[in-house]
This record gives C-alpha cells, structure tokens and sequence, in this order.
C-alpha cells in the first residue's frame, strides 16, 4: 500500500479589515473630513510629546470645526486606572466620537474605552478578565504617531493595571479604527529608543506568525519575509536620520503590515513570546518590545525541534545563509536575530534589566497555571513547565 504522505494546506480563512489607511506625508489635515459630522469628540493623548513636536497643533486646526474634549495623560503601558477617568468623562459629557493620538499605548487605551463606553456590566476589567470579543464599540480614529505596534490597523489592545501588576489583552471585530492617519513626518521627533523598540516589535510581530511549521503557504511566508527584510533593511538608516522620508515611510508601513491581520490569514500562529513578554512588563516595566527580544531567542532555542524548518527557510530567504543543514542554518537564525536586536541596542537577557529575576520564571509559570493558560504556541503544546524553562533560558 502506497504510504499517504499528510499535505501541507493553507488553512481556511476569512479577512475582513475594515480600517481605513490615510497614509503621507502633511495628511493630519485629512481629520477634518473624516471625523463625522456633529460628532463630539473626545481627543486622547499621552505623556506630551505631541505638544513639544507641532502634531497636537496640526490636530487641533484641522478639528476647528468639532466640538473637542480633551484627556491626555494616558501613559506607556495604558493604565486602568486612568483610563476610567476617562470613561467617567465620556459619560458625563456624552462623548460620540474618539479620537487617539499617539502610539500603541494612547490607541489600545482609545479602543479599551470604546469598549467600556457601550459595556453594560458594572467593572470594565472584566472585559478584559473574561476574554469577551467586543462585538461593537464607540467609534474612534487614530492619528499615529509611532509606528511599532500596527493598532492602528488591528482590532486588538493590551491594557495594564498596576494594582495588581497584570497586562491582558482584549479585541474584537468592534475594535477597528474607522480610520488611521499614517504621516511618517512624525518620526523626526521619535526618541532612539522608541525608534529601536518600533522596529523590534514589528519585527517580532512577523516572527510570531511565520515562526511555526511549514504550512503550504506560500504567499503569506513571503508577505512575511518581505516585511522582515524591509525592517532590517530600513533600520540602521531610520535610527540614524528619522528625517528621511523614503526610510521613514517605509518603516511606518512595515509596522501596520507586521500586523493588521493580513499576514496570519492562512497559517498557524505562535504568540507565545507575547504571551511571555506581557508578563515581564507587568512585573517590571520593561519596554513591551525588549520584552520580546529577551524571550524570542530563548524560545526558538527551546523549541528548536518544532520550528527548524522555517527557522531555516528564514535563515536562507531573510539572512542569505546557502550553506548547511537544516540544524545549521536554523541555529545561524536565531543567532541573527539575537545579533540583530543586540546591534539595535537592545539587551536580550532579563538580568541586564532587574536584579529581581531570581523566581520570575516560577512567577509566571504559577501565574498562567491560574489563567489556565495550559497551552501555549502554535501546537498548543507549551505548558507551565516549558515555559518557565523558556523564562529561565532568558535570565
Ligand atoms: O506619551 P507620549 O508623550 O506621547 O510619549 C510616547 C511614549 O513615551 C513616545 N512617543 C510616541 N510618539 C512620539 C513619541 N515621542 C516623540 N515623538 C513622537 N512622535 O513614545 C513613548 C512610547 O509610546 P507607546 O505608545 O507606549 O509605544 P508603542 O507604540 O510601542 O506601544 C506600546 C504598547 O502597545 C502594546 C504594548 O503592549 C504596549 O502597551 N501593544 C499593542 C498591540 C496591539 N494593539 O496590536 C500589539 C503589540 O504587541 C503590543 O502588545
Ligand atoms: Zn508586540
């Protein structure tokens, strides 16, 4: 009898983004056209930056004929906490329309309270508890202003709350921006290491939905390379002038592309390294991208067997590596990317952030142990126990 060999097949998929892209140069003045009429807006911001570099300005111009309310003061890492002094003022002021300016933490703060504006239970957290897809939120925009996370693309956040040193995640198809303005002018003023930390995650979010198997699809496995060749391509150049448009343009796409849906439509997916990494900016406060940087070598390492093929195929297609086996070649690949986040400036072993991480492997091993996140990556195979070898790899 014939040996049936199993095919690899791209698996069934549906895509559906509804977002649209206002992308180039000096297009925040499109805001005026795309906020709906007699909207009342509640403009959301960070800690400021947008005042010292011109963008709150060419907002507020092209907002002149709005009604605006204003909150800023979300921080990196959007809190809880805050965010609820912002719902409070979206009730009180019958707020109709949002309107985020800033980088993933101002965005995934919008869209956290575009949810809890329509929610009927009486603590928002629980949203984020109970894994619930918010199925419709109030409507929000977004004026990007640093290009890393692709929120401004996607339908999902992550929300932190201090009081209990937890960050989980939340979405759903009613998390869309109706729209995102995409200038890459704002780059100039992007310190090195949100620059650094951009291109990182971007980078990583590609990482996450084509470090698995080989799955038959080929198109998206070039989507994905093409995305990580042009980071690496655009990252020595973009730290060293943010004020090259060609360079800077094409950073700001690369990050919405790493994940706006597009590239995970078909494929296994992994996410464990974010899975991980959340926990590390929950506990320490480490940079949401060089958590990233300190998990992924240490879990391609430990899953090494899983994931050789298409480390490999990265090693030949990304790196150029021609020569060696499949075991070479896929350790040279996880040797380049550690090296190439080193020579962005970016430490990829916990003990160069905390003293502390004595233990945090257990930590976040009892934690997911609790959340019954019993399996992890893209075979849903990763336990508790692996992961806290995976931790611990990472010290
Ligand atoms: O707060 P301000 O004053 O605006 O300053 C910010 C902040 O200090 C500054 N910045 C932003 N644009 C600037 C600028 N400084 C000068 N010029 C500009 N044009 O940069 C600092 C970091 O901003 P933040 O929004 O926190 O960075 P990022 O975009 O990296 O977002 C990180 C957050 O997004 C989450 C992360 O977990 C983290 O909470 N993520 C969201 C995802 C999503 N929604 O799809 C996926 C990601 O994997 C990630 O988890
Ligand atoms: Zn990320």
């Amino acid at each position: 009898m014939k040996k049936r060999i199993k095919e690899k097949a791209m698996n069934n998929f549906e895509l559906k983004n509804p977002t649209k892209i206002i992308f180039g140069k000096d297009t925040i003045k499109k805001l005026s056209t795309e906020i709906p009429e007699k909207a009342k807006v509640l403009l959301l911001y960070g800690g400021g930056s947008i005042k010292k570099n011109g963008i709150y300005e060419q907002v507020k111009t092209a907002l002149s004929n709005v009604e605006v309310v204003e909150f800023g003061g979300i921080p990196a890492n959007p809190e809880y906490a805050i965010l609820m002094d912002a719902l409070q003022i979206i009730k009180e002021q019958d707020i109709t329309f949002l309107l985020a300016v800033g980088g993933g933490s101002v965005i995934d703060g919008t869209k956290f309270l575009s949810s809890a504006a329509l929610y009927k239970g009486d603590t928002p957290w629980d949203i984020l508890t109970s894994n619930t897809p918010t199925k419709k939120g109030m409507p929000f925009g977004t004026v990007l202003t640093l290009p890393a996370t692709g929120s401004e693309m996607n339908s999902g956040a992550v929300i932190t709350r201090k009081e209990t040193k937890e960050k989980l995640a939340m979405g759903g198809v009613g998390l869309f921006p109706v729209f995102s303005i995409l200038d890459p002018l704002v780059i100039q003023s992007i310190p090195k290491r949100q620059l650094v930390n951009g291109i990182t995650d971007a980078f990583t979010h590609v990482l996450e939905q084509y470090m698995t198997y080989p799955s038959g699809a080929y198109l998206q496995d070039r989507f994905a390379e093409s995305i990580l060749q042009t980071l690496i391509q655009i990252a020595p150049k973009v730290i060293e002038d943010p004020t090259n448009y060609t360079e800077a343009s094409n950073f700001m796409w690369c990050c919405t592309m790493a994940l706006n849906g597009l590239i995970q439509k078909g494929v296994p997916t992994d996410w464990a390294v974010h899975a991980i990494g959340h926990e590390l900016t929950a506990l320490y406060g480490i940079d949401h991208a060089r958590t990233l940087a300190i998990i992924a070598p240490s879990h391609y390492t430990y899953n090494f067997e899983a994931k050789k093929e298409k480390l490999a195929q990265y090693a030949e297609r990304v790196w150029n590596i021609t020569e060696g086996t499949i075991e070479e070649k896929a350790h040279i690949a996880i040797e380049k990317t550690e090296t190439f986040f080193n020579e962005l400036g970016i430490d990829t072993k916990l003990s160069k952030y905390t003293n502390n991480y004595k233990g945090t492997a257990e930590l976040i091993s009892k934690r997911f142990t609790e959340r019954g996140w019993l399996g992890l990556g893209e075979h849903k195979n990763l336990a508790p126990n692996d992961v806290e070898k995976i931790v611990t790899m990472a010290y």
